[in-house]
């Protein structure tokens, strides 16, 4: 791995499965795992071992599967937690345990009833106990967005002792502004001895809509590593979309900063997740919702059609989108309507398309949207629909 490479961890199966109404079935997990596989990601968090039977079983089966890619299960600071995973986890090829404690006053206070030496003391322990399994141990320390920084560095100093090989600093609660979840990854660069042992990894969720900003300001601050899912699917109101960190990093290469994601299975794997899972992405969710590259106003689409970079700073083809969309309606002018024309079989001339597109108002005034369907018959019932065909 180069230090430029961000690494690129997918928790749709573990985080991501945990949003209400949601349930895949062992079969539908390893269809994904697949397809996770296959679009390039690092690390595929499968789930939750010691938390149901069923999910130790998809943990175990994605081990069996999955041939170049990390598999990794999730555990508590619990030794049976992490005896349960690495059970699930032997068949893996590349095994990782993803162990952790919550580091917050409130997690101390209210979740353990403990103090800080108590938690300094179960994350070497657990970080040692899991090292006893396997050689790759990730340690979270959750909450760490609201964890105060100075002993979130100690926290992160007994994880390296301890071996772990990558240090997980979740904004559990999706608190944190860019700027600060930014400044916490480059204090525990600076301030944490050993850090060069670990890879920092960004886990932001999205309760302020900055999930996809925490993770790009922690990569940017020395973070190596982005823990994401899906259609940025996962409790509350999700978690990092990994379309989108990745395309960030992509259409930014001044950023100096790449992935292993092969973009053009985007879009493919969003409709297969949301399809499994029963839920549907909102038609403005960036770069795999139905209207991404979807264009409607008579301004955008004129300059479109002269332009494609005009109003599209993404090629649709590098996110498995096969083309741009004109839409047709009511606030579409003559180029919009030319062009579409033109791709169903009509050449029009300046005269006729004047015709055809007074047609076209009335009709598009009536519905909200014009097909390939309506297109023929607008013309069909135009006064020019003579002359056209017969041209
Ligand atoms: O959000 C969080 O803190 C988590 C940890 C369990 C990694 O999902
Ligand atoms: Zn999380």
């Amino acid at each position: 791995m180069s230090d430029n490479n961000v690494q690129i961890f997918d928790t749709t199966l573990r985080d991501g499965e945990q949003v209400p109404g949601c349930k895949l079935n062992t079969k539908q997990k390893l269809v994904i795992a697949e397809q996770l596989e296959n679009l390039g990601v690092d690390v595929i968090e499968a789930g939750f071992p010691v938390s149901s039977p069923g999910d130790f079983k998809s943990v175990e089966e994605i081990s069996k599967l999955i041939k170049h890619t990390t598999v990794c299960g999730l555990t508590r600071a619990v030794e049976n937690d992490i005896k349960v995973a690495a059970e699930a986890l032997k068949y893996a090829k590349y095994p990782r345990i993803h162990t952790g404690i919550g580091t917050s006053a409130s997690h101390i206070k209210y979740k353990f009833n403990s103090n800080q030496d108590a938690i300094l003391e179960r994350a070497f322990e657990a970080v040692k106990f899991a090292k006893s399994f396997v050689n790759d141990v990730e340690f979270y320390a959750e909450d760490a967005g609201r964890t105060d920084n100075e002993f979130l560095a100690r926290v992160c100093e007994m994880a390296i002792k301890a071996g772990a090989t990558v240090l997980n600093i979740p904004d559990t609660t999706g608190y944190c502004l860019p700027s600060e979840y930014g400044a916490k990854i480059k204090y525990l660069k600076e301030n944490v001895k050993g850090i060069e042992k670990a890879i920092l990894s960004c886990h932001c969720h999205n309760d302020l809509g900055l999930a996809t900003a925490n993770s790009i300001e922690g990569v940017i601050n020395g973070a190596r590593q982005i823990e994401c899912t899906i259609n940025g699917i996962g409790e509350r109101a999700g978690n990092t979309a990994l379309e989108e960190v990745v395309m960030v990093l992509k259409q930014h290469p001044y950023l100096n900063l790449d992935t292993n994601i092969k973009t053009p299975h985007l879009y493919g794997i969003s409709q297969l997740v949301s399809e499994s899972m029963g839920i549907y992405t909102q038609p403005n969710k960036a770069i795999v919702g139905a209207n991404a590259f979807a264009h409607s106003s008579g301004i955008h689409q004129d300059g479109m059609i002269k332009n494609r970079e005009t109003y599209e700073i993404i090629n649709p083809k590098d996110v498995g989108v096969t083309d741009s969309a004109i839409v047709l309606t009511a606030r579409s002018g003559r180029a919009a309507l030319a062009y579409r024309a033109k791709n169903v079989g009509y050449e029009l001339t300046k005269l006729q398309l004047d015709d055809v597109y007074a047609n076209f108002l009335n009709f598009a005034d009536q519905k909200k949207e014009v097909n390939d369907h309506d297109i023929h018959q607008i013309i069909e019932t135009s006064k020019v629909y003579q002359q056209i065909i017969s041209a």
